[in-house]
């Protein structure tokens, strides 16, 4: 079966990329390259004994992007490709937008003109939005206090799809919501490096825990919540990274659906903290400062609706993520 992976170098693509490669899937990757390295590539093929293809393309670029799908015959789509920086999209709407929408939008255009009909797409637990918080299951509205343009991609997305879905009743398509993917690979071969200062809790600490950043600021400690802290659902990447081989089957009948990738258990930020000290055996410097405008004080997942449709669940822990990270840290020194 030939799958096209778009954004397939990124954080998350990744680790699917390495899961379908040694699942014996042909694989090619569309991917900018705009936030993420060439250099995965020759780790993916390390670690999967087998390379994809690679075309570095824009999903905006669309007649690039026909001339792919005109040489190739894909099966399926997996779409990764997407800006996802929650502070920039505010800063930069449009920008947010123009890539994610019309990224989609083309790449849904080839599709049809290609007569390929199977998409499973990276969404977010923010589409559950902030009249959510708490435990979140699939069947829950979406769409309502979304509070920034990346999310609203997201659940703009999802919506393009169901419509797609209803349009064509050949056409199957699949939202994983993920909640918060951390760790990488066990080798420590891939993961996330961001540049710059990063938004996201987990790089946050990691460029603390290698000397680049001097403290973690923990945003808030006076939530209803048992530390104080917020609550999240940290799933480790290749927990997440399965979950998308196990959707592959959810394809076979037409449809829109939606499922959520999370442990169905939450871990505080200072919980999160606390075992990396653990693990690391160092200090984690952090200070308590003030709430961050549009956090949600705690939200998770019920993921009963993966394990029973799809056959997958969450089986490694926060402690074999920071394990992996530590791991990733010391690759990239
Ligand atoms: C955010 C996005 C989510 C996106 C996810 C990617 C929203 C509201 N959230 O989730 O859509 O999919 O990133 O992983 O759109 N924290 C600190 N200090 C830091 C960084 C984070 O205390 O330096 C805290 C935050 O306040 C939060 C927790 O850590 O309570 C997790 O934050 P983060 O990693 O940014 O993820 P979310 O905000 O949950």
């Amino acid at each position: 079966m030939n799958i096209l992976v778009t954004g397939g170098t990124g954080y998350i693509g990744s680790h699917v990329v390495v899961g379908l490669l040694k699942s014996s899937y042909n694989v090619t990757i569309v991917d900018s390259l705009i936030n993420s390295k060439s250099s995965v590539l020759e780790n993916i093929e390390k670690l999967a004994g087998k390379a994809p293809t690679f075309y570095q393309e824009n999903l905006t670029n669309f007649s690039a992007l026909e001339k792919i799908f005109k040489d190739n015959e894909f099966d399926l789509v997996i779409h990764f490709a997407g800006l996802k920086s929650v502070s920039e999209s505010v800063e930069k709407p449009i920008m947010y937008y123009q890539q994610n929408l019309t990224g989609t939008i083309n790449l849904l255009k080839c599709m049809q003109e290609f007569h390929v009909k199977k998409i499973i797409f990276s969404s977010s637990a923010t589409v559950y939005g902030s009249g959510n918080a708490g435990e979140c299951i699939e069947n829950m509205p979406t769409g309502q206090g979304i509070t920034n343009p990346y999310g609203k991609t997201k659940y703009m997305i999802e919506e393009i799809l169901k419509d797609v879905c209803t349009s064509d009743p050949e056409f199957s398509a699949v939202a994983l919501r993920y909640f918060n993917p951390v760790g990488n690979h066990e080798s420590g071969l891939l993961g996330e490096d961001p540049n710059g200062i990063p938004n996201n809790l987990m790089p946050y600490i990691m460029k603390v825990a290698s000397g680049k950043l001097e403290e973690l600021s923990i945003y808030g400690n006076d939530y209803d919540t048992p530390d104080g802290t917020c609550r999240r659902d940290f799933i480790h990447v290749v927990d997440l990274a399965n979950g998308h081989l196990a959707a592959i089957k959810a394809l076979e009948a037409p449809g829109f659906k939606t499922y959520n990738l999370g442990t169905g258990t939450p871990t505080s930020v200072l919980e999160m903290v606390e075992t990396f000290e653990k693990i690391s055996g160092k200090p984690l410097p952090h200070k308590f400062v003030e709430r961050r405008p549009g956090d949600l004080a705690e939200i998770w997942a019920n993921p009963k609706k993966a394990e029973n449709e799809l056959g997958w669940k969450a089986n490694l822990t926060i402690e074999d993520a920071i394990r992996d990270t530590l791991s990733f840290l010391e690759n990239h020194q």
